[in-house]
């Protein structure tokens, strides 16, 4: 009898305590921004896409139907009515005198300076941002901005590497470009904008309004409000037209933590397109490295690398990987990349081929345009993402990507972007990675063996490659 009592109190105490909870979360629901009464029946799906590039001015590579990042930025900022909204790992628009030696590091001012304007025009500014301190969004708040700042460290132990705008919730960007002056001018970067397409950008917008709420907290809420979940995934994609051609499409995000329910994680979407191609998968990457480190312990991060094995091995699907050539490379990258090649030893229809991206070595050693990009593409899909396609990216940082599916061959999106890939490939600056040798990658070309220290992604290490202009 005592201890059914017992049982009965608990019982209460644990649901008192449920409600609480609740109640608690609940707040982030009142909070919850509206969507403007755009809503999944009546927002819009028929909306245009454009490939946005920055290509090195000192690297001849042409625009082949792809416009130039920083005219696409400031397309978008033209077109703003009411808000922009901006999530990027970094702020670093405006150049130093040493900088500005280089001839496009100007762009970055212009479009530091229209987004200062926007107050003006009435448009509301609000950005997102994992960094501490920064003197730019001091600036741009005393600009009118609203900024919100997310402590990464205590949240996720990461960083926040999202890269993305949302403009009056129907127009947005995305891809592989930080709000640095070097993705403007010395980068080689590659994204998309979509113009007119609520019903995508509503979905984005959810990230957004997430990392938005996460200001002031110290640690991740287990349950998020409704107005967070996911409204599209990889198992119900948006069915939608992109400039005209009908496409399937849905955002996915990182890490674990900030999924709410049905949000489809980066690592799935990824895995998702890998195992839907069934000709070719081709992969443009600064950085390859299947390795996750603690901060204590290096361990093997086989995700990625073993879906690729797998799609290689037992479904004979093409892989491709263009892998940049930059100073702070990590040198196992390239024994994993060869490792990959000699799978396909003696195999018919198995092939798997990867080239390193390295532009002409500038008089101080250090290699200029790197490849900054961050895709897939094969022959249904592309998936254009925040991250490195390093294990610690994918385990404690923040980002998010986009997939966009499409089946009719000839001038839709996926199709642009894989002769992109193409040009790319079978560009000058693109060297076939030869056996028992590690290329040469910049002054520091590290032959002296791992920089376990310098681990890219890692939580005190800013992976970035801001050290090479
Ligand atoms: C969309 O529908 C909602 C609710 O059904 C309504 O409040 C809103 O005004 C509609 N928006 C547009 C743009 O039609
Ligand atoms: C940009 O930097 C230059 C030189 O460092 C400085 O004079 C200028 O005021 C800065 N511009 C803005 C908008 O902060
Ligand atoms: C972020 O969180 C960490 C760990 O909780 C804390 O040590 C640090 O002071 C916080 N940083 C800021 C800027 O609040
Ligand atoms: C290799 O590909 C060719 C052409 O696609 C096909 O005819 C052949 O059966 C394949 N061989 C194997 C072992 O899969
Ligand atoms: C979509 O259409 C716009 C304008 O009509 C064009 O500029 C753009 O290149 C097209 N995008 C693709 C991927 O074909």
């Amino acid at each position: 009898m005592k201890s059914q009592q017992k049982c009965i109190v608990i019982f209460a105490l644990v649901c008192c305590f449920g409600v609480l909870v609740a109640l608690i979360f609940s707040a982030v629901d009142v909070l919850g921004e509206d969507e403007d009464g755009i809503t999944e029946e009546n927002c819009s799906k028929d909306c245009q896409v454009v490939l946005v590039e920055n290509i090195p001015e000192d690297i001849s590579i042409s625009y082949e139907g792809t416009m130039p990042l920083a005219m696409g930025l400031h397309n978008l900022l033209n077109l703003a009515k009411k808000s922009v909204e901006i999530v990027s790992p970094e702020w670093d628009l405006n150049t130093t005198e040493h900088e500005s030696r280089f001839p496009r590091a100007k762009q970055g001012q212009q479009l530091l300076q229209h987004l200062m304007d926007l107050k003006t025009g009435g448009v509301h500014l609000k950005v997102a941002s994992g960094l501490t301190r920064s003197e730019e969004l001091g600036l741009l708040s005393h600009w009118g901005a609203e900024v919100h700042y997310l402590n990464m460290t205590a949240l996720t132990k990461g960083q926040l590497h999202s890269s993305f705008w949302v403009v009056d919730r129907k127009h947005m960007y995305i891809g592989s470009a930080a709000m640095d002056w070097r993705s403007l001018s010395t980068l080689k970067e590659l994204g998309v904008i979509i113009y007119e397409c609520s019903c995508l950008v509503l979905d984005l917008h959810r990230i957004f309004n997430l990392y938005w709420q996460l200001q002031y907290r110290d640690f991740v809420p287990s349950i998020w409000s409704k107005r967070l979940y996911a409204i599209y995934s990889k198992e119900k994609p948006l069915e939608l037209l992109l400039n005209g051609s009908s496409t399937k499409a849905y955002v996915s995000s990182s890490p674990d933590l900030f999924c709410p329910k049905d949000r489809t994680r980066d690592i799935d979407a990824i895995f998702h397109v890998i195992q839907e191609a069934e000709k070719f998968i081709y992969i443009s990457m600064m950085d390859y490295l299947p390795l996750l480190n603690n901060g204590a312990q290096t361990r093997y991060w086989s995700q990625i690398d073993g879906m690729l094995r797998e799609a290689m091995i037992l479904r004979r699907v093409k892989v491709r990987l263009l892998i940049s050539c930059w100073e702070q490379m990590h040198p196992l990258a390239f024994n994993f990349l060869w490792s990959l090649k000699s799978l396909c030893m003696e195999m018919t229809n198995c092939s798997a081929e990867a080239r390193v991206f390295s532009p002409r070595l500038r008089d101080d050693g250090n290699p200029q345009g790197i490849n900054h990009h961050r895709y897939m593409v094969t022959d249904s899909s592309v998936y254009i993402g925040n991250f490195d396609w390093v294990g610690n990216e994918f385990v404690y940082n923040a980002g998010a990507g986009l997939v966009l599916s499409q089946r009719e061959s000839g001038p839709a999106a996926v199709e642009r972007v894989r002769a992109l890939f193409d040009r790319d490939w079978h560009s000058t600056y693109s060297k076939t990675l030869q056996p028992n040798t590690v290329p040469m990658c910049g002054a520091n070309a590290a032959s002296n063996g791992p920089l376990l220290k310098d681990f890219p992604g890692s939580t005190e290490h800013e992976h970035s490659p801001n050290t090479s202009l």
